[in-house]
């Protein structure tokens, strides 16, 4: 089947004229006569009968030659389901009517009536938004059953982020029937049902007084979800009123029925101010617009002109397109519904007139013939499935002053949009304004109350004994007043005031704890649940068993537990003790930092120095033992360069910080006792049969209980003082050999007694303090929330210096400190020192040596071989001679030239000084013994020699003439007759021309 609704070109005209054919049709088409039950009483059912019998109109002003014709019979429910069913028994016992269009107020109505169409197998079409359940002969033309509405009012849950509702549903089979639905889309948004409470149809206000103040009484969840029918709705709506409970801070979602109410009146429409409903979306299309105008006009007519007639609301729309589906499925020709009858009940019949209902022989194939019915009605698709029609989308409307306002749509595809075209881009609703708010007042309520009684909250905290950092409740003799403070209250009213909405409580002590009484931490914690304080602040640890009760925070702490003992002495000693004071990496720096400098030294002393000369192995001894000898200032050696003086100078000062440190710190290791731990052994303790403490009312006493731990060993404490004397007289005088807490408290101990005592054995598992909540409260994930924030800010470090001071102010876990060892990373500054002077004093001497001896060195000329290692050879050479101009060794010239002095002597001191310089280059690896022994007899000699008879030559001239100066210099008669240079200044200076 698939007939098409008239197009706007059936306009008035056309139906007027196709009137009168249709009037001439008539008389011969079979009438279907259909029955039509509704509360004519009300606006809602005098528009949905205007409608009804405008669809018939138009049906057959289109369908000229239809072979059926429907009947409507009227009749009057009042809105009472006694009368509905009365209505139907007469409409098919008397009237033979074959089908029923039910405009049902209540659910129960519908149901009664749905089962009265059943029993005589008379399809019963509903079109009215109320909950009802299905039976075999209904057809749902409101898609408004319960599992669809579910989803939309899931979509404004999660819009807001709310996480929780109370369902308050009509007490019906049909009202229940949502609850599983809804729970399941509540589940998709990560939100759930907190509470939910049945409401009888006929239940008097102080049953629904009683109602309201229950689901307010019993949760914290702000957010109701209604789904009954429009009249108990709107009795409620009234009374939460008077309950104060349609104010800021609430929010109200209803279904369908409240969504699709029709002619509300002022009063209504006042009490529903900011409830937020879903109602079937009925797309604007042309012929609904039309339809509107047609309808406006004829409501008009039919109730004497009367003005203020609202536009068509979706449920009048529904009760055209149910008439015309029922015109629709009558002219199905194959339904054979022309010539239908009623048989006689089967069986004995009783003496009511329900027994005597018969039954109809077209039912069954006008039902369907309905469900097979397929148009594009004003609603939206006529498409039954299931028995209900299939609802594409729902619009969301807020009530407001001057009514029902859309303030969004859902789909099953894209959910919450704005707009139908959206396309589900996820922008969400528009603004909503809930109730208590002004119109412009778009703020959105939380969703949920601090306290169930709405009331400020009461938050309890622990009296206690010791470790008043915490928590500490105090009486102010000046102002005779409770004063409450500590860490954990500034922590938990910075946390509230970080909240972007105000919150009231007020604290309570709670005096359970210790006192000579036996409270715990559990007492206090079972505060909550038992509904005596709605929240627990203080230094209450969180707990896998108090977890089961209560809802806890973050932890705003350090977690775990450990034990404190007492320490005893013991003095370092060991075979290699002394290397202690340094680290490895700082021995290894400083023998490296040792090498460098009398490296460094060596190579500028030794062209100028007799005493850094020598063989190799001398030489390498020198470098040794002068680096060596400074460490105790006893170096033998003089230097004579200045850069040496001066880069000793830095050298002697670094060592003398070296060596100063080494010692103090050696000193303080063998006069220093180490301090360690009396005991660190748990399972010690508890086979030796110790004494242990813990603080009273702690939940450690109970896990010492679980590691075995006798009951009789466990002693309670108070203080830290109490801890101190107690560990202070041992486990065999009346004390404890440890005492067992969670770190915090034991930091606060060692804060307070840092000598003596200190933490050891393992940290068992712990998750520090939070606070606590009721289960499943909303406050909890938001105070969270406000704990990370104040953690990754500066505030829970500002709270916790007041409260503990600055950290590491005492040595904290007691063992002394003052024997760590001295690391390369405290002396890194004085050997960059060291290093950075020595590299460039080095530098400075390469660069003057270059500088000065440049002639010599670029007279270099390399024979075979590679040439840069010939020339570098060769430099080397060359660096490995005395500097004559040297003080040292010009004075030893100047001894051995003297003409005073006599041949002889001269000539041995000379000869001696070749033998070494020919040693030494022979020992140093150089190129025959004798060139260098001879090369260097003649540098030693005189820096300067003649070229050939009477003319002077560079020794670096001369020895670089290879075969031609080696046996110019082996042929003793050709030795220059050495001369006193007459420019002192230097060699270089003298004219060398050939
Ligand atoms: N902080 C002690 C307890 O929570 O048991």
């Amino acid at each position: 089947m698939g007939t098409r609704f008239p197009s706007a070109a059936a306009s008035l005209v056309a139906l007027w004229v196709l009137g009168a054919l249709v009037g001439h049709r008539a008389a011969a088409a079979e009438p279907v006569r259909v029955g039509v039950i509704l509360d004519l009483a009300s606006v809602a059912g005098r528009r949905w009968r205007t409608s009804i019998r405008m669809a018939v109109e138009d049906y057959y002003a289109v369908h000229a030659n239809s072979t059926t014709r429907v009947e409507l019979r009227f009749r009057d429910s009042s809105g009472d389901a006694v009368a509905a069913v009365s209505a139907a028994v007469d409409l098919i016992k008397n009237a033979q009517v074959q089908a029923i269009i039910h405009g049902a107020q209540t659910a129960a109505e519908a149901e009664f009536v749905a089962h009265i169409g059943g029993r005589a197998h008379v399809p019963v079409l509903s079109f009215s938004a109320v909950p009802a359940a299905p039976t075999p002969f209904s057809v749902r033309a409101s898609a408004d059953d319960d599992s669809s509405q579910a989803a939309p009012v899931a979509g404004v849950l999660g819009n807001f982020r709310w996480r929780a509702a109370v369902l308050l549903h009509e007490d019906s089979p049909s009202g229940a029937a949502i609850a599983p639905a809804l729970a399941d889309a509540l589940r998709g948004v990560g939100a759930s049902v907190a509470h939910r409470a049945a409401v009888p149809a006929g239940a008097s206000d102080d049953r629904l007084d009683a109602v309201l103040y229950r689901v307010s009484a019993a949760t914290t969840t702000r957010v109701f979800v209604v789904h009954m029918s429009l009249t108990l709705a709107l009795r409620l709506f009234r009374r939460a009123v008077t309950a104060g409970m349609m104010s800021e801070g609430y929010v109200w979602i209803a279904t369908a029925a409240v969504g699709e109410a029709d002619a509300l009146s002022p009063e209504d429409i006042d009490a529903m101010r900011g409830v937020v409903a879903v109602r079937r979306y009925a797309p604007p299309t042309r012929q609904a617009a039309d339809f509107a105008k047609r309808f406006t006009a004829r409501l008009q007519r039919d109730n004497d002109g009367a003005r203020d007639i609202p536009v068509p609301t979706v449920s009048t729309l529904r009760a055209y397109d149910a008439a015309w589906a029922a015109a629709a499925a009558a002219a199905v020709e194959e339904a054979g519904i022309s010539g239908s009858a009623f048989e006689p009940p089967e069986g004995s019949t009783g003496p009511t007139e329900l027994d005597q209902l018969g039954v109809s022989a077209t039912g069954e194939k006008l039902l369907k013939a309905l469900r097979d019915t397929a148009f594009d009605g004003l609603a939206g698709k006529f498409r039954v499935l299931d028995g209900k029609l299939q609802a594409p989308a729902y619009e969301i409307v807020n009530f407001a002053a001057e009514g029902p306002r859309t303030v969004g749509l859902w789909t099953r595809k894209s959910g919450i949009s704005p707009e139908l075209d959206n396309d589900g881009s996820g922008e969400g609703l528009k603004d909503v304004v809930f109730p208590g708010l002004e119109q412009s007042d778009i703020r959105v309520p939380k969703g949920w109350a601090f306290s169930p009684a709405g009331q400020e909250l009461v938050i309890a905290v622990p009296v206690k004994h010791g470790f008043w950092e915490f928590v500490q409740v105090y009486n102010d003799t000046t102002t005779n007043r409770t004063v409450i403070s500590g860490y954990c209250i500034d922590v938990f009213d910075a946390a509230i005031k970080a909240l972007p909405y105000p919150v009231y409580y007020r604290y309570e002590p709670f005096y359970g704890i210790g006192g000579g009484n036996s409270g715990s931490y559990e007492q206090l914690v079972d505060l909550v649940p038992g509904q005596k304080a709605d929240a627990v602040v203080g230094d209450v640890a969180i707990t896998g068993s108090r977890m089961a009760e209560v809802d806890f925070t973050m932890p705003f702490t350090e977690s775990g537990w450990s034990m404190v003992v007492a320490v005893q002495s013991q003095t370092a000693t060991g075979m290699f003790f002394f290397l202690k004071p340094l680290t490895p990496a700082l021995w290894l720096a400083s023998l490296a930092a040792f090498i460098f400098t009398g490296f460094v030294i060596w190579v500028i002393e030794h062209r100028i120095n007799p005493e850094f000369r020598g063989t190799p192995l001398q030489q390498f001894g020198i470098i040794f033992h002068f680096a060596f000898s400074t460490l105790v200032f006893a170096h033998r050696e003089n230097v004579e360069s200045n850069l040496s003086k001066f880069l000793m100078v830095i050298w002697v000062f670094a060592v003398l910080i070296l060596t100063s440190s080494y010692t103090a710190s050696l000193t303080s290791m063998l006069t220093v006792q180490k301090l360690n731990p009396s005991v660190t052994d748990v399972n010690y303790l508890i086979n030796n049969g110790d004494y242990v403490g813990y603080q009273e009312g702690s939940f450690v006493a109970g896990e010492l209980l679980k590691m075995n731990f006798d009951q009789s060993k466990l002693r309670s404490y108070r203080t830290p003082a109490e801890y101190a004397d107690a560990l202070s007289r041992g486990s065999d005088n009346g004390g404890v050999a440890a005492v067992f807490d969670e770190v915090p408290y034991l930091k606060i101990f060692l804060s307070q007694y840092c000598d003596g005592y200190t933490m050891a054995g393992p940290v068992y598992k712990g998750t520090g303090f939070g606070f606590v909540f009721p289960k499943g409260s909303p406050m909890a994930p938001e105070v969270s929330r406000a704990i990370v924030g104040l953690t990754e800010g500066y505030d829970m470090g500002l709270i916790e210096r007041k409260w503990f001071g600055a950290p590491g102010a005492c040595g904290g876990d007691g063992v002394d400190a003052s024997t760590a060892s001295l690391t390369l990373w405290n002396f890194s500054g004085l050997f960059l020192i060291t290093a950075v002077a020595s590299s460039i004093v080095l530098i400075v001497y390469l660069a003057t040596f270059v500088y000065r001896e440049r002639h010599e060195l670029r007279a270099a000329e390399p024979g075979s071989g590679s040439v840069s290692l010939k020339r570098f050879r060769a430099w080397l050479q060359h660096y490995d001679r005395k500097d004559m101009t040297a003080p040292h060794f010009k004075q030893q010239f100047w001894s051995d030239s003297s003409p005073s002095t006599n041949g002889s002597s001269h000539g041995k001191k000379r000869e001696r000084a070749e033998q070494e310089e020919a040693t030494a280059m022979r020992d140093f690896g150089g190129p025959g013994a004798s060139s260098l022994s001879d090369h260097s007899r003649m540098d030693s000699a005189s820096p300067l020699e003649r070229k050939g008879s009477g003319e002077l030559r560079t020794p670096f001239e001369q020895r670089i003439g290879e075969g031609a100066t080696e046996k110019r210099a082996s042929t003793p008669e050709r030795k220059p007759s050495l001369k006193v240079p007459q420019n002192t200044e230097g060699r270089k200076k003298l004219p060398l021309s050939p």
